[in-house]
């Protein structure tokens, strides 16, 4: 679902909420030189408004470019390029260094502004109702968009241009088909590994002459695999429900493999070496999985 949709479905905008804004337009643009006038009179009070706003110059762009943001809000063009705008307005601020919560407060006091104006303009209580619910859902969009310049996880994505748009759409299909490809692929890895482990059993059952000890070795050699390639399966279905992928379960899947080799060399006086090798291997990684789990807890 591109970010256009994920907006629309999560803040439940409607086409009557725009609609509804678009009733609303002609009005805006009755009020839109006082909105600007008394939105600067409020963020006046900010510590830092001089910093930011540091000349008149500065302050007069200001004031235009937030009548034609007010504007728009009205212009019921709800569409990519929309969220382009808002999400320039987000990364201008980040830029700036202005508090996000200097933002937020802005926010409140527009919705405060456009309420008043439906309740002096509209008497049916249920029109100013919805009229008021369609405010909030725009209003609501843009804080979140604006706000997430300043966050760095689970914030909207939004491309720059069209052509980035399509791109990062087939990407993330193609993607999103090889890890459900990877999935399948590890479920059949799954049951192959399952399939040995069963069948080592079996072997040792029918045949009397098989060793008890290479047959114990080699189960728990299959057991230990099967075991990491569970968690890694759980990993790819994590990813795919769209959590991040923990590299660490790579880690322990080589380290699973190379201690089954040196579980079954370990019966072969004769590999002593091969066993050493493997054994530097394995504290190597176990080193560099203790390190990731460190740089992990570090970021919690
Ligand atoms: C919801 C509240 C706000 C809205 C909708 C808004 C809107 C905008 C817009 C449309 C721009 C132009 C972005 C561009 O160049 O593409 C802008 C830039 C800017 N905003 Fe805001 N703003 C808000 C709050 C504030 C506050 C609270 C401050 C400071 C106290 C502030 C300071 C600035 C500054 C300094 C710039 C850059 C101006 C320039 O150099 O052109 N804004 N804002």
């Amino acid at each position: 679902m591109g970010t256009l949709e994920k907006v629309i479905q999560i803040y439940n905008l409607t086409d009557d909420d725009i609609s509804n804004l678009a009733s609303l337009k002609d009005l805006a643009k009755k009020n839109a030189n006082s909105f600007v006038e008394e939105l600067h009179k409020f963020i006046s009070n900010f510590d830092n408004y001089s910093k930011f706003l540091s000349s008149e110059e500065i302050k007069n762009r200001h004031k235009e470019k937030l009548k034609l943001w007010f504007l728009d809000l009205f212009n019921a063009q709800f569409n990519e390029d929309y969220l382009r705008k808002i999400k320039k307005i987000g990364e201008v601020h980040a830029q700036i260094g202005l508090p996000s919560h200097y933002v937020s407060a802005t926010m409140n006091f527009i919705r405060s502004f456009l309420h008043s104006i439906v309740l002096e303009n509209y008497d049916v209580y249920h029109r100013q109702e919805e009229l008021k619910l369609s405010i909030d859902k725009i209003l609501d969009i843009n804080l979140d968009i604006m706000t997430s310049s300043y966050i760095d996880e689970n914030q909207f994505y939004v491309a720059k241009s069209k052509i980035e748009t399509n791109i990062v759409r087939l990407s993330s299909r193609l993607s999103y088909f090889f890890d459900v490809g990877l999935v399948s692929l590890l479920v059949l890895t799954s049951l192959l590994i399952f399939f040995l482990f069963v069948s080592d059993i079996f072997k040792f059952l029918l045949n009397s002459n098989s060793s008890f000890e290479h047959t114990v070795i080699n189960i728990l050699g299959a057991m230990l695999i099967l075991w990491t390639v569970r968690e890694l399966l759980e990993e790819e279905v994590k990813r795919l429900k769209g959590k991040k992928f923990a590299l660490n379960v790579f880690i322990s899947l080589a380290m699973a493999a190379l201690l089954r080799k040196i579980l079954i060399f370990s019966l072969e006086p004769q590999k002593s070496e091969e066993v050493a090798i493997l054994g530097l291997l394995v504290l190597v990684l176990g080193i560099v999985y203790w390190l990731m789990n460190l740089s992990e807890q570090k970021k919690q």
